[in-house]
């Protein structure tokens, strides 16, 4: 997100800064959330430092950029007078209060960082809202749970659906996991409930792909697509975690990531109805986990080897892609509701057209 930014875009956003007076507490807004800014206001912004950068210009003037989020967006935040400092003084991870300047250009809102010592505060954990950090899927829970049973209902092999209902119905701890699980920190479905929304989508999705597919010429498991779209990122229920200041990653998840995890809970809790179960299948679920990001350089270890571990990759790849799209668009009329294109994505490798239809 930094890199987009010139440094002249960053030092014509520096100007509006001097003409701060830091001592106008009466003048300073209380927001509560990023998305609630607006240019041209002195305000303290409470945010989790997701990132935190200390530059220099061409003349050797030391500046610090730090990108902060909520629950509503991210911003970002620069700070010419006590870089070093407040450099030294925050971390990645920390919530901090900063007193600032927002300033407008581009499309996007920053703040300037006021001439003060204090004008960065971190906070105690335990005095932070976890309201602020921690978005709730838009969709019902008990809808998406119902849509959950269905699918495993549709399953035909005995074998495959008591692997389904092992896991999902009769695993207490994994069922609340993955009830309640993130599927990502920031790329998409990154709130609470976002991995069984996504789960469910990629089902969907390869659900249309299979019966685009189906025809008589070459067989193709439509159970075997139920469970891998529905497990294929089983893994990160022990990939991250919720704290109240937001989603962090596990060190479980740091050392191993949600494709090895997902493989060896999958081989654990087959184990549990090895009697009922074809070994291909469980292979054939294993595969679809393993192979799922598509390619050697995206994290997965073997590229998809059969039809559905294909339909599986291709049908998680559009949702993360078409929800991370979706997405970018609604942060970006939340900024500015007249946005024609929403802010360059650098996962997308783009900007997206906001199109406005009134039918
Ligand atoms: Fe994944
Ligand atoms: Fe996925």
């Amino acid at each position: 997100m930094c890199d987009n930014y010139s440094l002249g875009d960053i030092l014509r956003g520096k100007i509006d800064s001097y003409n701060i007076d830091p001592n106008s507490k009466e003048k300073i807004n209380q927001v509560k959330l990023i998305s609630e800014l607006k240019p041209n206001e002195e305000v303290e912004v409470e945010g989790k430092v997701i990132s935190k950068r200390l530059q220099k210009t061409k003349s050797d003037k030391a500046f610090l950029l730090i990108t902060l989020v909520d629950k509503s967006q991210s911003i970002r935040a620069v700070d010419w007078y006590y870089p070093e400092e407040n450099n030294n003084k925050i971390q990645v991870g920390d919530v901090i209060k900063v007193k600032g300047k927002t300033v407008f250009f581009e499309n996007r809102i920053q703040i300037n960082v006021v001439n003060d010592i204090d004008s960065i505060e971190i906070l105690n954990p335990l005095e932070v809202n976890p309201e602020k950090y921690l978005r709730n899927s838009q969709t019902e829970l008990i809808a998406l749970t119902h849509k959950l049973e269905n699918y495993i209902s549709q399953v035909k092999n005995t074998g495959i659906k008591a692997l389904l209902k092992s896991i999902f119905i009769e695993n207490n701890s994994i069922r609340e996991m993955f009830l309640t699980s993130p599927a990502a920190i920031e790329v998409h479905h990154a709130y609470p409930n976002g991995l069984i929304e996504h789960s469910l989508k990629v089902t969907e999705l390869s659900l249309c792909l299979y019966e685009a597919y189906c025809e008589q010429d070459v067989y193709i498991n439509r159970d075997v697509i139920i469970a891998g779209s529905l497990l294929h990122d089983i893994g990160k229920i022990e990939e991250y975690i919720i704290t109240p200041t937001g989603i962090e990653k596990t060190e479980q998840g740091e050392l191993m990531g949600h494709i090895p995890l997902g493989a060896k809970l999958i081989y654990e809790e087959s184990k549990k109805i090895e009697e009922k179960i074809e070994k291909e299948d469980i292979e054939h679920i294993i595969h679809i986990i393993l192979s799922h990001h598509g390619e050697i350089e995206y994290g997965s270890p073997v590229v998809p080897k059969t039809l559905e571990a294909m339909i599986v990759n291709f049908s998680d790849n559009i949702d993360s892609k078409i929800a991370r799209a979706k997405e970018n668009i609604k942060n970006t009329l939340q900024i500015n509701e007249n946005s024609t294109w929403s802010e360059y994505d650098r996962r997308l490798d783009r900007k997206i057209k906001i199109e406005k239809y009134t039918d």
